[in-house]
């Protein structure tokens, strides 16, 4: 897709650290200028920090940021959300609104802005924060063909987009939203097997997170199906069929699914 400069007002309700790795993405991909960017936080330090890294408009009001903006992000914490909302219902009358909390429904937010907000519900990722996050977007029914390509434009800007049912939010979260809390788990671990092996742990560490790149890589790049990948690297009687004998040894596969299906459960819970 081809990307434009969107010409339109982008406000942030809540400035912490999704607020700012969507600031800095948008800003790096050239899809705003600093000054069409408004971010309200009762947080000064935030602000100012805000401010002076990238040049953002801050200071005035949630409810001043509503009204000034075209696109308005919801990016403060699931637990504030309805307040912050019900802050601000008065002032949302033509804005795409777009909420990253975790676990906030699209109709929760409809029922306290109005039937007729256009509203995206997105789940974004950490590594958003590093520009290689995936977020799945999720549209309420008052959304155009317009409004998801500047959502999407905007998320591409701190990494990969996908657009999903609002049913399947759950299963997001317990896999790319707190996905990567495996992987780092997963990076520790193979850190402290080349500790064991007697590899300095700085060196141990560069090669697992690494190899995790490159695998990951490999994937999105070739389009090969992971399985085939992994037979291409296992030579017969080799070094590597050994460690993976060991990992289904251990029900890997199945601790991993075990994982998703936990922590989507949990995401449905919190939810309600
Ligand atoms: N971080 C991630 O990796 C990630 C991933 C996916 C989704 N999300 C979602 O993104 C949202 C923000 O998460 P985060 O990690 O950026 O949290 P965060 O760093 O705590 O940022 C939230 C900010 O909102 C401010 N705030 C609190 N009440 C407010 C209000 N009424 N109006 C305006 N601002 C207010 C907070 O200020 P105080 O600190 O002073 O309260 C804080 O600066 C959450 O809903 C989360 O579910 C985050």
């Amino acid at each position: 897709m081809s990307k434009t400069v969107l010409t339109n007002k982008l406000g942030m309700i809540g400035g912490g650290r999704m607020a700012e790795a969507l600031i800095s993405g948008v800003l790096s991909a050239k899809l705003y200028r600093p000054d069409q960017i408004w971010v309200a936080d009762p947080d000064a330090g935030r602000l100012d920090h805000l401010n002076t890294r990238y040049g953002v408009q801050v200071g005035g009001t949630n409810h001043e940021v509503v009204g000034l903006s075209d696109v308005v992000v919801l990016a403060v914490k699931p637990q504030v959300m309805a307040d912050a909302v019900r802050g601000v219902s008065d002032m949302v009358t033509k804005q795409l609104v777009i909420s990253v909390a975790a676990g906030v429904k699209i109709c929760r937010i409809m029922e306290a802005c109005g039937a007729d907000t256009r509203l995206i519900r997105a789940m974004p990722n950490m590594p958003a924060m590093v520009g290689e996050g995936i977020t799945a977007l999720a549209v309420g029914p008052k959304i155009e063909e317009d409004a998801i390509q500047c959502a999407r434009q905007i998320f591409e800007s701190v990494g990969r987009v996908v657009l999903i049912d609002e049913r399947l939010m759950d299963a997001v979260t317990g896999l790319s939203g707190s996905g990567p809390a495996y992987v780092f788990l997963m990076i520790e671990a193979m850190t402290d097997g080349g500790v064991k092996m007697g590899l300095p742990r700085e060196t141990a560490s560069l090669l697992a997170a690494q190899t995790v790149v490159g695998a990951a890589r490999m994937v999105l790049e070739t389009g090969q199906h992971p399985a085939g990948l992994k037979d291409q690297v296992a030579s017969p009687g080799g070094t590597t069929i050994a460690g993976l004998h060991r990992l289904e040894q251990g029900g890997v596969r199945a601790v991993v699914i075990d994982a998703i299906e936990a922590a989507t459960k949990r995401s449905q819970e919190l939810g309600g």
